[in-house]
């Protein structure tokens, strides 16, 4: 099925425009200057979001290298892509990915309102709010300590053991609702094949205590299942008896088959659908570690203010649709200026795993090179997004943003109230004013003249300029509750959505990643004995050989 009446984005008529645009004024528009000539610019670009519990985010694009000629043919690029009609397709559940023939439902996992949903004809939302029902069992069980060891002591620790997005979903949102946390229960992450991961983390538990969650949608990723099973040999060790797995292990998977190889019960397994991407999985039961460590209505509000960031994506028109508003910027820095990278930097320890986890949506999403039409693209695709939280990117990063020879444009992202607020809110005053004076900084940059005015030699002057005009988004919430954490991820899983439907590219599948672990199983078998290898060419063999060498 076609969901687009084009092949290649740059064949659209307002992509020529934008082309015509960018060449006249768009790559000379000094923000700065257009912020003197008008005093209204703030207004005209800025969009407010209001959550459904009436707290709101206030999303600046006024700061981005635009002009109002620019903004409409940029919604008007979108209206030519027919982002809408794809848009619909996608919320009534038809199969977009294409290549793998399947549904992008993960809005149905947020269906708060209880709408009917359907995939192939079948209402999912039973069957959604069955798991959900599942989870708030179990996790109050676990929560309140009914639910014991196998000796009888109530859990202590959770670990969950997954890779990707059944890691990276649950890992930035247990940090970044850590505040809601139950604290006499300890969370932990296994995900990397490399044994130092699970190693130090069995060192830090106990036996009795501790709740495995085996997080794999297929239950077949070869770093998970090793690292399972690690854990379970582990377990073994003290528990001795098998019986005693069903108390420690449950999987969160869409694979009861392999889950009861494995040896766990599948009434201790709690399931999703084909239809959850990996990345957009943690609204699912991959979010388990999440609902342990929070709390179930915690949960709640996170997943209600996800739909609220649907509903204004499915309802809002393109002028004022936030996630499209962020998406065709993206557009605009990658096809016309030739930006090659994205920053985010949220001024929140809180989210200190947030652009790791947008790495994931972003990069494995738009990472693509063949168009819906099964064609090379003729243009660039997904940006390289990279983050750290400031104020400590200021100190490691920052100076290539401000004076180095490439456009990278940034969110930012602040809450005005800290839950910290500590020292008389000082922390926070000090934290939110770099905030400003950062997207201020990179906007005004500093001229010749100033920093001559200054009195700096001759020769010290260039290195003391800074040309400015580079843009962010600045996104400033009012505090960071689950609430706002939802709509803040599904603002960036629409923006990625609208990216897509630009360049025209199946943001939903990821082949990419199976050739390296097809060839990481066969390297795998090589490794088992000492023999060198001359299978390969010659820079692969002599690292294998020396790797032998040194490893034997
Ligand atoms: O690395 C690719 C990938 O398929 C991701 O998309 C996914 O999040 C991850 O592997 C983990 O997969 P699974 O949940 O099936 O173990």
């Amino acid at each position: 099925m076609s969901f687009s009446s084009f092949s290649q984005a740059s064949d659209l008529p307002t992509w020529s425009k934008l082309q015509e645009a960018y060449d006249s004024v768009g790559k000379t528009i000094s923000v700065k200057e257009l912020f003197k000539a008008d005093p209204a610019r703030f207004e005209k670009f800025s969009r407010t979001f209001t959550n459904y519990d009436g707290s709101e985010i206030l999303f600046d694009f006024s700061k981005n290298i635009i002009n109002e000629d620019v903004f409409k043919l940029l919604v008007e690029l979108a209206g030519d892509a027919s982002i809408e009609k794809l848009r619909d397709a996608f919320f009534a559940g038809e199969k977009i990915n294409f290549t793998e023939d399947r549904a992008v439902y993960h809005i149905a996992l947020r269906n708060q309102s209880n709408k009917v949903m359907k995939v192939d004809g079948v209402d999912v939302t039973p069957e959604v709010n069955s798991v959900l029902a599942h989870m708030k069992e179990f996790s109050e069980e676990v929560r309140s300590g009914r639910w014991t060891g196998y000796t009888g002591k109530p859990i202590k620790s959770i670990v969950n053991i997954g890779i990707g997005g059944s890691d990276l979903g649950p890992v930035m949102v247990t940090e970044a609702l850590k505040f809601y946390a139950k604290r006499d229960l300890s969370v932990f992450f296994v995900s990397n094949i490399d044994g130092t991961h699970i190693a130090e983390t069995l060192k830090a538990v106990d036996p009795e205590t501790t709740l495995f969650l085996v997080a794999s949608k297929t239950f077949t990723t070869a770093e998970t299942c090793t690292n399972a099973n690690t854990a379970k040999t582990w377990f073994l060790e003290t528990a001795k008896d098998t019986a005693h797995i069903a108390k420690h292990f449950v999987a969160l998977s869409t694979n009861a088959e392999e889950v009861a190889k494995f040896g766990i019960d599948v009434k201790n397994m709690f399931g999703f659908e084909s239809w959850v991407g990996g990345r957009y999985s943690v609204w699912s039961a991959i979010g388990l570690s999440v609902i342990l460590y929070i709390g179930y209505d915690n949960f709640e509000k996170f997943l209600k203010g996800a739909e609220a960031m649907d509903k204004h994506f499915t309802e809002q028109p393109l002028e004022s649709n936030i996630p499209v508003i962020g998406g065709l910027l993206s557009v605009w820095y990658n096809n016309f200026f030739g930006a090659q990278t994205h920053l985010v930097a949220p001024f929140d320890q809180y989210l200190h795993r947030f652009p790791a986890y947008l790495q994931q949506l972003s990069m494995e999403s738009n990472g693509k090179s063949i168009s819906r039409g099964n064609e090379f693209v003729k243009y660039s695709t997904g940006s390289i997004l990279f983050g750290e939280p400031a104020t400590n990117s200021q100190h490691s990063f920052f100076q290539l943003v401000h004076q180095g020879t490439k456009l990278i444009p940034a969110d930012f992202i602040l809450a005005a109230q800290s839950h910290n607020p500590i020292e008389g809110n000082l922390h926070q005053r000090m934290l939110a004013s770099n905030f400003f004076a950062q997207a201020e900084a990179l906007m005004v940059g500093k001229t010749e003249e100033q920093v001559k005015a200054e009195g700096n030699p001759e020769n010290i002057v260039p290195h003391k300029v800074f040309s400015g005009n580079r843009p962010t988004t600045n996104i400033l919430c009012q505090k960071m509750t689950p609430a706002t954490l939802g709509a803040l991820i599904v603002y960036y899983e629409h923006l990625t959505f609208t990216e897509g439907a630009i360049w025209n590219i199946n943001s939903y599948d990821q082949f990419g990643v199976e050739l390296g672990k097809v060839l990481a199983k066969s390297i795998g078998k090589e490794l088992d004995d000492s023999i060198p290898v001359e299978s390969h060419d010659a820079s692969t063999n002599g690292l294998i050989n020396k790797f032998k060498a040194w490893s034997a």
